[in-house]
Formats: structure tokens, C-alpha cells, sequence
């Protein structure tokens, strides 16, 4: 099969652009802009996911330079509270300051470099376990036992180091790299589309983690295209246009909207009717009654979406009669380059990947809902993080809900990936020029960053 050009082709059905122009209530902008790139097709070298070599250029290229989300403001509300940020053999305080504002220095003392903290945790100084050398919150030396012995150590040369931090969205960012340029320059003029939104009036209501046996990119790319739903979670393709998703990309951030209450397109002439996508939505047996009725003359993803602000109102308040069927409705997953994904309107996730340690064969992969609250009470505080042991699913999580079932169906591929990618005799994975354009625009900015220097 040809097409005129590479790129261009796009699934049979309905668009969700036409379904917009179908919504009940008023479509914001942010979901009217449309950004196809076409970045090429050829294959993606699989040592990328095989190779330790790869990944140490990674940590050096990569890793050691790109701005990185660390915490949420939330997880540090108090000063003194602190958590400890871990990515290959770095390790980040993120500490909140006497006057409210957030510091980060590396998690080593500068007296023997023992780590200053093992956990995260509040502290009204930063004192070594090991001889006791202290800093005051902000960094300066505060306490040097038997100080005697020291003539040598100088106050201001024992500051402990600083290292960018920022915040966006409620979300604390940092650089290792101290030449790094400003996180806003870094997340450019498109990071405007989350502002209708407001993830910063959001509390962490879940976050769970767990180690999962595979590069952390194979982890993350499960999570980046819709165009695996049939084959790995087929009981949603009743009510997900998983091959209509619409993808775009701009500079450092991407995103895939997947739209919900409608079929997919796979199902070709005979698609299931609107009765029947609810069914399948609300996990009803064919031999139970539905719980909704579909006014004769409209959709189930009207009636759906008017579901979900039903569901949310009392938490959420009127804010969700302002809010389109398509922002009840569909998965409108961004990401942030390299491995931050929080996701426009209340679909409420956000997920973060990296590797787990120096370990390029297993992956951190994290979960985060952030929730709405009502206006006016107080922001519950978030979630302390559900660490799953090895043996535990996502499904072991019931924070969860539903969607720790859909996980571990992705979890299930994630170790048949890295076996059979280094197995596998042919060099590199080939991916969909439309589908799968945001693992490939991943991949067009990692060799950016790795091969050629990037820009940070
Ligand atoms: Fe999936």
C-alpha cells in the first residue's frame, strides 16, 4: 500500500476532530490544535534497549541534563519535609525552605560522602548519620563535631551544592546540569495548553510504583500509542476509538488523544451498537440489564460523559458543566520529554518511567492520580507512595480501581519485550508512521540528546 505521503494516511471512522464538532457542551482551543509530524520510518536500533553501553550515554547525555520531575509541591508542604530523588547514581534532596521556597542539593555529605538521607522524611537540619557533620535547610554548614580538627574546612566552601529546581503545574522540577537553561525555556509555550486544567488545585488521591523488568523506555512506550488497545486490552475496543487517536507533536512536549465512546474502527462495517458499547464501558454481563438507558437520538458518549460529571460534580463542582464530553471522555495523554506523562482534563493520571537504578534491563514505572477537590475545603494531603513488591500486580493496588487490570495487561508484555527484542536477529523495532509518531519523536529527541550534544 502507498500513499502520496508518508505520514498522511490515516484510520477509516470517525475523527476526533468530527467528534468534537458532535460535543454537547463548548470544546476548549487546546483540543482544536492539530500537529501531525511525519519524522521519518526508519527503524529504531534495538540496542537502545539492550545495550548497558547506551544506556551509561543516557546517564551522562541525558539524564545528567534534562530537566526531570521530581516531586509534587505537596510532597514537601512543610518546611523541612524533604524527599529523596534517585535516578541512576544520582540522588537529589528536594528540600522545602524556611520561607516556602525549594532547594535541592545531592544527597551526600561533604565531609566522608555518606548519603544525608536514607528516606524521605522531615528534618529540622541536615545531619550525617555517620560523624555528624550538619547543615542548616538551606545548605549552610551549620555543625562540624570536634570543629577543632577542621581548621582546614571553610564555611562557604562547605555549602552544600545547589541544584536547579522549579515548578510547573505543582509538579517540582530539577536539573542536575548547573549550566542548564531556564525550565521554561525548556517546556516552551505549548506547556499554556494545560492552563484550563489547573493540575496545580489538584491533591495526589493514589501514586504507586513498582519495578518492572524491562528498559525503561519499553515501560514507558507502552503507554505511548493506542494502537496496541486491540491486541492487549481488547474488552475496551467497544467503546475506544483506539485507531482514530489523534497524535501531535511539538517541541518537547507531545501528546495522543485516544477518544472514548466510540468504537474502534477495527470492527469495520459491523461496529457494536451505542447500548452495547455502554455495556461494555460499564463491564455489564449480556445477561444483565444496564443500569443507564441511551435516549433514543443520543450517544453513549453523551450519555457517558454526562455520567462522569454526575460522578464528579460533588468533588469537582461546576467547573464540570464548563467541561466538554471529550474532556469527561477521552484519554488526552501528554508527555514531557523524556519521561514525564500527566495527562490533560480528569483522566487524572500522570505516569513517570526511568531506570530503576543503573540497571538498563528493569525500569521504575510510577502511577499518580491527581484529583480534584472541592472548592474551598482544605487540599488533602497526598498519597504516600504504594511501593508493589515483585510478586504484586497493579490489580494488588485497589487505589487503582479498573485500570490496575489495564496495567497489567501492559505489564505482562513489558519482560516479553526485552527477551525478545534481545533475542530478536533483526537490528531495529519499526514502528507506524502515524500511530506511533510520539515513540518516535521520543527517539528523535533521545539521539539528539545522546548523539549529538541535545540542547538543554
Ligand atoms: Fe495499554
Amino acid at each position: 500500500m502507498t500513499t502520496a505521503s508518508p505520514g498522511a494516511a490515516r484510520s477509516p471512522g470517525v475523527t476526533f476532530q468530527q467528534l468534537l464538532d458532535a460535543d454537547t457542551h463548548p470544546v476548549p482551543d487546546v483540543l482544536r490544535l492539530q500537529s501531525p509530524k511525519f519524522l521519518g520510518d526508519d527503524d529504531i536500533p534495538k540496542e537502545r534497549y539492550t545495550s548497558y553501553e547506551w544506556h551509561r550515554q543516557e546517564v551522562e547525555r541525558l539524564w545528567k541534563r534534562v530537566w526531570q520531575f521530581a516531586c509534587r509541591e505537596d510532597d514537601i508542604a512543610r518546611p523541612g519535609d524533604y524527599v529523596i530523588y534517585e535516578l541512576a547514581e544520582m540522588a537529589f534532596l528536594i528540600m522545602r525552605q524556611p520561607d516556602g521556597s525549594i532547594k535541592a542539593f545531592p544527597n551526600a555529605c561533604l565531609h566522608r560522602g555518606r548519603r544525608l538521607k536514607d528516606y524521605d522524611g522531615h528534618c529540622s537540619e541536615i545531619r550525617c548519620a555517620f560523624h555528624g557533620f550538619a547543615w542548616t535547610l538551606d545548605g549552610r554548614l551549620q555543625d562540624i563535631p570536634a570543629r577543632w580538627d577542621f581548621p582546614h574546612v571553610n564555611d562557604d566552601s562547605f555549602h552544600l551544592p545547589e541544584i536547579k529546581v522549579d515548578t510547573w503545574a505543582g509538579f517540582v522540577m530539577i536539573n542536575p546540569d548547573p549550566n542548564a537553561g531556564s525550565l521554561a525555556e525548556f517546556l516552551g509555550p505549548e506547556i499554556a495548553q494545560f492552563d484550563g486544567w489547573d493540575l496545580a488545585n489538584r491533591f495526589t488521591e493514589a501514586h504507586v510504583a513498582r519495578i518492572v523488568p524491562a528498559n525503561w523506555k519499553l515501560a514507558q512506550e507502552a503507554f505511548c500509542e493506542a494502537y496496541h488497545v486491540s491486541g492487549t486490552h481488547p474488552q475496551v475496543m467497544a467503546y475506544l476509538g483506539d485507531t482514530n487517536s489523534q497524535v501531535d507533536v511539538w517541541d518537547n512536549i507531545s501528546r495522543v488523544i485516544t477518544p472514548g465512546g466510540t468504537p474502534s474502527p477495527l470492527y469495520g462495517d459491523d461496529p457494536p451498537n451505542q447500548e452495547d458499547m455502554m455495556r461494555a464501558m460499564l463491564d455489564v454481563r449480556v445477561d444483565q440489564d444496564l443500569p443507564v438507558r441511551i435516549p433514543e437520538g443520543q450517544t453513549m458518549r453523551a450519555v457517558a460523559a454526562e455520567m462522569s460529571r454526575n460522578r464528579w460534580r460533588p468533588r469537582a463542582g461546576e467547573r464540570v458543566d464548563a467541561m466538554s464530553d471529550a474532556e469527561m471522555m477521552d484519554s488526552i495523554d501528554y508527555t514531557i520529554f523524556p519521561n514525564f506523562h500527566p495527562w490533560g482534563a480528569f483522566n487524572r493520571i500522570v505516569y513517570r518511567f526511568r531506570p530503576n537504578g543503573d540497571d538498563h534491563r528493569s525500569a521504575v514505572m510510577e502511577v499518580l492520580f491527581l484529583s480534584p477537590y472541592p472548592e474551598g475545603s482544605e487540599k488533602p494531603r497526598p498519597a504516600p507512595v504504594h511501593w508493589l513488591e515483585p510478586h504484586e500486580a497493579f490489580s494488588d493496588a485497589p487505589e487503582l480501581g479498573m485500570l490496575g487490570k489495564v496495567f497489567d495487561q501492559d505489564l505482562f508484555n513489558m519482560p516479553n519485550m526485552q527477551r525478545g527484542l534481545e533475542a530478536s536477529y533483526k537490528p531495529g523495532v519499526t514502528l507506524g508512521n502515524y500511530q506511533e509518531s510520539k515513540v518516535r519523536w521520543l527517539h528523535v529527541k533521545l539521539g539528539e540528546w545522546v548523539n549529538q550534544g541535545g540542547t538543554n
